[in-house]
């Protein structure tokens, strides 16, 4: 018999079940929540109590079951239907050519379409939906036989638990396949909670993503950052397509991510082309790639290719040069930084990580090394990551000898030999060489101080500061206006033509914004964007002297450490006498920002905005310049306190956390439109 009440329970749960699963969809896949994580929690709070009383109306693709279920004791097995094949790898240009002849060849074409995708690094799954419902998941395995993972997929948040049927009505059938990953970003967040809960860290997002993916106990998967991108189907039925770009237009319809970066119809000369594209933006994206998969679009041509028993005829992974290698370690020196930290450094055998060769590696501080076992003579995995500098994952412990030679702290600076001060940062001792004076220091003081982003001083190079710092030719700032050419002319690398150069453009920075002047000091806690902020606040160098840590910490996005950190810098004596030398060697201090006070009647005057997404009428540095012009601080990422977004086309993940944090949203037209008004 019906009963009214559950009736109306019931329909409040499957109204719950879609809100959520669409809001999930939009947050996760889209990028574009319309609702706050409050909001979306409050919604499922009341969805688990729903299906806590009436267990009847839990489905298996409700979204209460993305925060995993009970713990299993053993993984089952599973077999694939279509077993999930590996692929053949090509490392260079030519492998490509053969292989796109072979192509040719059988299929007596005179020519082919190809789709090239990132080939992602993570862990290969596939999930199977009968009727639309997500029921089954698995991992790759050896290719037959996987394991069974469906508890911890369904707590993935970008995959679907049900098909989306907008344009398509799901399938009585569908294997989907695709890679979870976990981005750059997550993992460094994982590892650091991990070290700070004493758990051991994962080596790459890669074994990080595998790791999670391989928990009994959903529920700590469900912790994990994981995501996905699909790129393929097993056995479909009651669908089918014409081409691989047709099958992913599809899967990316019925709510699956599918990566942003691949392009389809690509003649063989286009795929080599895009491949460069792709290892140019590398270390740009978000995630992890280790090569572009090439594919045979037409899915008739790819049945008449085949396969052999590993690997498909009709696609091959073109590798990048690997971002991880092994090589030893031949020694451990300690680097004294500008503010005096010293930094144990490892000179390793040179070897070449992703095309750039690789020959010393930061091993961070005392208790990195200690945590890591990492001694000299040992054999590591090192690592290079983007820009960042290069960094030793681990050692490869069978390959010990134990005649390796343990590291230990100096406790004499290994420059100005004066005692080393241990301090406690955070968890770890920080080891600083105290002595104002020291060489070390005073050379990566003056390297700052003509680095492109201050002094801007063309050809004084760090080898060139070195070099006259140990001549006792530079022994503070304001010696660097004392240079003179004959002096110069003479020393290691430097002849009479790159001398008089020099002297050029020694001449030639001495014109300097008060901002970059500000930056070029060196001032603890005070990187290019706290500079730029005090110098928006204030006409001139001495007003900032003279100002108060109060008045600093009002400045917007300006903190407690380097307010303080400013207004001990500029009432140290030594430091006055240095700026005084400066200034008296003829350098002029400009602030070429309009005043503080003159920004105050435009919208954007002292605001904290960000630029994300493509825009149309002007490029984002435009932008920025214009913005700048009416006063706008423009900083890269959002955070609570992003006054303003302005999103261009295409806008992604900043365009949902300003959303998140409730910050206004610009477009385009609505930006040029204030613009001209505020000119
Ligand atoms: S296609 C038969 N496409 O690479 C076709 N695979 O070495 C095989 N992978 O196990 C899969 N990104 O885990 C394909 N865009 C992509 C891929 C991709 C990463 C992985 C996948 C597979 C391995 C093959």
């Amino acid at each position: 018999m019906n009963n009214p009440i559950t009736d109306q329970v019931k329909k409040e749960a499957r109204k719950l079940q879609r809100q959520l699963t669409e809001h999930n969809h939009r947050y996760h896949v889209l990028d574009d929540p319309v609702i706050s994580d409050i909001e979306y929690d409050q919604l499922l709070q009341r969805l688990i109590e729903i299906e806590k009383e009436f267990p009847e109306f839990s489905t298996p693709d409700s979204p209460t079951k993305r925060v995993g279920a009970s713990p299993l004791s053993a993984f089952e097995q599973a077999t694939h239907s279509v077993p999930m094949l590996s692929l053949d790898n090509a490392f260079k240009d030519e492998d490509v050519i053969d292989f796109h002849k072979r192509c040719i060849k059988n299929l007596n074409q005179e020519n082919l379409f190809y789709i090239a995708e990132p080939k992602l690094d993570g862990v290969a799954v596939e999930l199977k939906y009968e009727n639309g419902v997500l029921v089954q998941a698995t991992t790759r395995g050896d290719g037959t036989t996987g394991e069974l993972i469906t508890q911890n997929v369904r707590t993935i948040r970008s995959v679907p638990l049900k098909l989306h049927e907008a344009k398509f009505e799901a399938p009585s059938l569908l294997e989907v396949r695709g890679e979870v990953i976990i981005t750059r970003s997550d993992f460094d967040r994982l590892n650091k909670i991990r070290l700070e809960n004493e758990e051991s860290i994962f080596a790459n997002p890669r074994n990080a993503a595998a790791g999670s993916l391989r928990q009994l106990d959903s529920k700590i998967t469900a912790t994990r950052p994981l995501d996905i991108f699909v790129y393929g189907t097993g056995i479909a039925q009651g669908i089918s397509f014409q081409t691989q770009s047709q099958m992913l237009e599809a899967l990316k319809e019925f709510g699956f991510p599918v990566n942003a970066h691949i392009k389809s119809g690509l003649s063989i000369e286009s795929v080599l082309t895009f491949y460069k594209e792709l290892e140019a933006l590398r270390d740009s994206l978000a995630y992890e790639i280790d090569g572009m998969v090439i594919k045979v679009d037409d899915i008739s041509f790819q049945r008449q290719l085949g396969e052999k028993i590993k690997s498909p005829r009709w696609a091959v992974a073109y590798k990048f040069p690997a971002m991880q290698k092994t090589t030893t370690i031949k020694d451990i020196i300690v680097q004294v930084g500008r503010t005096g930290i010293l930094t144990p450094v490892a000179i390793l055998e040179p070897v070449n990580v992703g095309g750039v060769v690789v020959s010393r590696a930061t091993l961070h501080n005392e208790d990195e090394i200690k945590r890591k076992d990492i001694r000299i003579g040992d054999t590591i995995l090192v690592m290079r990551a983007g820009d960042v500098i290069p960094k030793v994952v681990k050692i490869i412990e069978s390959q010990r000898k134990e005649n390796e030679v343990s590291f230990k702290m100096p406790s004499h600076c290994p420059v100005c030999h004066s005692k080393i001060q241990k301090t406690k940062l955070d968890k770890s001792i920080i080891n600083k060489c105290v002595n104002a004076s020291c060489q070390a220091q005073l050379k990566e003081r003056i390297k700052h101080f003509v680095s492109k982003k201050a002094f801007d001083i063309e050809g004084l190079g760090k080898k060139i500061v070195d070099q006259l710092v140990d001549e006792g030719m530079l022994k503070s700032f304001s010696d660097v206006f004392l240079l003179e050419k004959e002096k110069l002319t003479g020393l290691d690398r430097l002849g009479e033509k790159s001398a008089t150069n020099l002297i050029h453009s020694i001449e030639k920075s001495k014109k300097i914004s008060l901002r970059r002047f500000v930056y070029a000091l060196g001032i603890d806690h005070t990187g290019e964007q706290a500079a730029k902020l005090i110098s928006e606040r204030f006409l001139t160098l001495k007003e900032i002297m003279e100002t108060s840590e109060e008045i600093l910490k009002e400045i917007k996005g300006i903190g407690p450490e380097t307010a303080s950190a400013v207004t001990q810098f500029f009432s140290n004596l030594e430091n006055k006498g240095i700026i005084k030398n400066i200034t008296y060697s003829d350098v002029i201090i400009t602030n070429d920002q309009p005043s503080y006070t003159e920004f105050q009647d435009n919208l954007f005057a002292n605001k904290r905005i960000v630029l994300t997404g493509t825009l149309q009428t002007m490029t984002r540095s435009e932008a920025k310049k214009q913005l700048e012009k009416l006063g706008a601080n423009i900083t890269s990422s959002i955070s609570a306190k992003t006054d303003f977004l302005i999103a261009g086309e295409k806008a992604g993940s900043k365009l949902a956390k300003a959303r998140k944090f409730g910050i206004a949203i610009l477009d385009e037209t609505q930006l040029t439109a204030l613009l001209k008004e505020n000119v």
